[in-house]
């Protein structure tokens, strides 16, 4: 059996479509602009290819982008400083500080400095806290793009065997907190579970966020899963090329792909939909911010 590619890239254009119609019905009935500010600290190369294309994408939808790119030498004190005018001005409904920052600067009191209305990340503890307590509001932008995915394919997840491998803030744990909303028995697995292997094999769904080149290999998965790769690793590709390069994920994608019932490739699967959800989340905040319902078709 070869399995179904959930195509993210298609999925994602759909989802900016929905957005660019709602963006629109904004503007006309009630004169927003949704406006996201993203905030860029050093010249990391990858870091600013997302950024870019954030930019690019959020003009696309017809919502103002803000731009920020300050020196990887930038104090603190000065990013914080740039936060708090973000904080209060009123054509900004989502702030973006692009993560990893440099050493020198503490990632938690960025992120803890942010407005959490403003927070599209979702990564203050206030909005970590409100999906852990079943709160509505934007989600994470990944977990809300793999979730999406996973409904579209399935309907109602309810009752289905869900293992998120990682348990980071920004993936794993706000992802387990939307599975189990959605009725999945759920088991949180990362790099010190014993036997994972046997773990995974359990799994209706799996969901692979745990940052090592092809870790997931095929004969783990449960014949007909659904595998969700949220891993994007660089490796080399001589077979391109002298010191070429290409993206892989977190899975064995040639082999899970004879195994499983569907898979996201990496390129083109979980990527394209993070960005979308980014976009969505800046619609959300800017309706919660003006007091206005937010669209129920961009949320989870
Ligand atoms: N770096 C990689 N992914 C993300 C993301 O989703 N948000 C932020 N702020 N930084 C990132």
């Amino acid at each position: 059996m070869t399995a179904t590619i959930i195509d993210g890239k298609a999925f994602a254009e759909t989802l900016r479509g929905r957005i660019s119609d709602h963006v629109a019905d904004l503007k006309r009935d009630h004169d927003i602009t949704p406006g996201l500010a993203v905030v860029i600290v050093g010249n990391d190369p990858a870091s600013e290819v997302y950024v870019r294309n954030k930019a690019r994408q959020t003009e696309e939808v017809g919502m103002n982008s803000f731009k920020y790119e300050l020196p990887a030498t930038v104090a603190e004190s000065e990013l914080l400083r740039l936060i708090m005018e973000l904080n209060i001005r009123k054509d900004v409904h989502g702030i973006l500080v692009q993560m990893p920052v440099p050493e020198h600067i503490d990632a938690v009191k960025i992120i803890n400095a942010i407005d959490p209305a403003k927070d599209v990340d979702m990564f203050h503890p206030q909005n970590a806290g409100k999906l852990m307590t079943g709160q509505l509001g934007p989600v994470s932008c990944t977990p809300l793009g793999c979730l999406m995915l996973l409904r579209d394919l399935h309907g109602d997840l309810s009752g289905m065997n869900a293992v998120v491998i990682g348990r980071s803030n920004l993936v794993g744990k706000p992802m387990a907190q939307l599975l189990l909303r959605d009725n999945c028995t759920v088991t949180m697995a990362h790099s010190r579970t014993r036997d994972l292997a046997e773990v995974v094999s359990r799994a209706d769904i799996v969901i692979a966020a745990v940052g090592r080149t092809q870790m997931v290999k095929g004969d783990w998965i449960k014949k007909g899963a659904t595998v969700i790769d949220v891993g994007i690793n660089r490796i080399p590709a001589p077979e391109r090329g002298e010191g070429k390069t290409r993206l892989v994920g977190d899975v064995d994608f040639s082999e899970a792909v004879e195994v499983a019932g569907a898979i996201t490739p990496v390129p083109g699967g979980v990527g394209p939909m993070t960005i979308a959800c980014l976009l969505a989340n800046t619609v959300t905040t800017a309706c919660l911010i003006n007091n206005l319902k937010p669209p129920s078709d961009l949320t989870a």
